[in-house]
């Protein structure tokens, strides 16, 4: 089997990186992390990288005077490892239009809302705020407005009565860790079509097993 080559981009602790090592990890699936790369020295995702024996990079934004000297770098060291799909896992510096454009369709981020409410940071806490009865979140491919582009899966997420915002980033977490291995095999596997701002995902079924994913994994 012939795996797609992914490059995981974090800024910190990289539970979602982790979520992604571990399906790597096993045999039948049909993809593989080809680099990691953080833009924060102390990003403990770094660590889970090299932990596993995967190549993880630091480009530090700070050691940039212009934001696409920065970009320029990450795409460099992405180009230099055949990567084919990026994800943004937990990678909080916005990307530039620029770069955003050349890996347009092959770049998907994870934003812990139900996109597009709840752009942005501090999301669980705003929906609290804001008493709304789901949260969520997406995997998206990525365009160059912030939180913004096709949704290829989500997760609606109940809020509790007594929900607070750390119970709420963890059963989000959860869900993550859950959607983002299962959205790169669909797109590994070649079941997912972008077509204008929307995504078409083949044998797009609700499973009896699903929960509130959709599309289910
Ligand atoms: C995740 O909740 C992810 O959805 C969020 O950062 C967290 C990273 O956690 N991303 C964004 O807010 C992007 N807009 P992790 O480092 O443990 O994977």
């Amino acid at each position: 089997m012939r795996k797609l080559r992914l490059g995981v981009m974090i800024s910190g602790s990289g539970t979602n990186l982790q979520a992604l090592i571990n399906a790597c990890e096993k045999g039948d699936y049909p993809a593989t992390i080809e680099v990691v790369i953080s833009n924060r020295p102390d990003a403990k995702g770094l660590d889970r990288a090299r932990g596993a024996g995967i190549k993880a990079v630091c480009v530090d934004h700070k050691g940039y005077e212009e934001r696409s000297q920065f970009e320029d770098a990450i795409h460099e060291c992405l180009s230099d490892h055949k990567v084919q799909l990026v994800c943004l896992a937990g990678f909080m510096r916005l990307l530039g239009s620029e770069f955003v454009g050349r890996w347009k369709d092959r770049m998907i981020n994870i934003h812990p809302s139900l996109l597009p409410s709840y752009k942005g940071l501090h999301t669980h806490a705003r929906a609290l705020e804001d008493g709304v009865k789901f949260a969520g979140c997406t995997i998206h491919y990525v365009r160059p407005e912030m939180d913004n582009g096709p949704i290829i899966m989500q997760a609606a997420i109940p809020i509790a009565p007594d929900e607070t915002e750390d119970s709420l980033i963890a059963k989000t977490l959860e869900y993550e860790h859950r959607m983002y291995p299962a959205a790169v095999r669909l797109i590994a596997e070649g079941k997912v079509r972008v077509s204008g701002n929307k995504v078409a995902v083949k044998e797009d079924v609700a499973l009896p097993n699903a929960g509130l994913i959709n599309p289910a994994p």
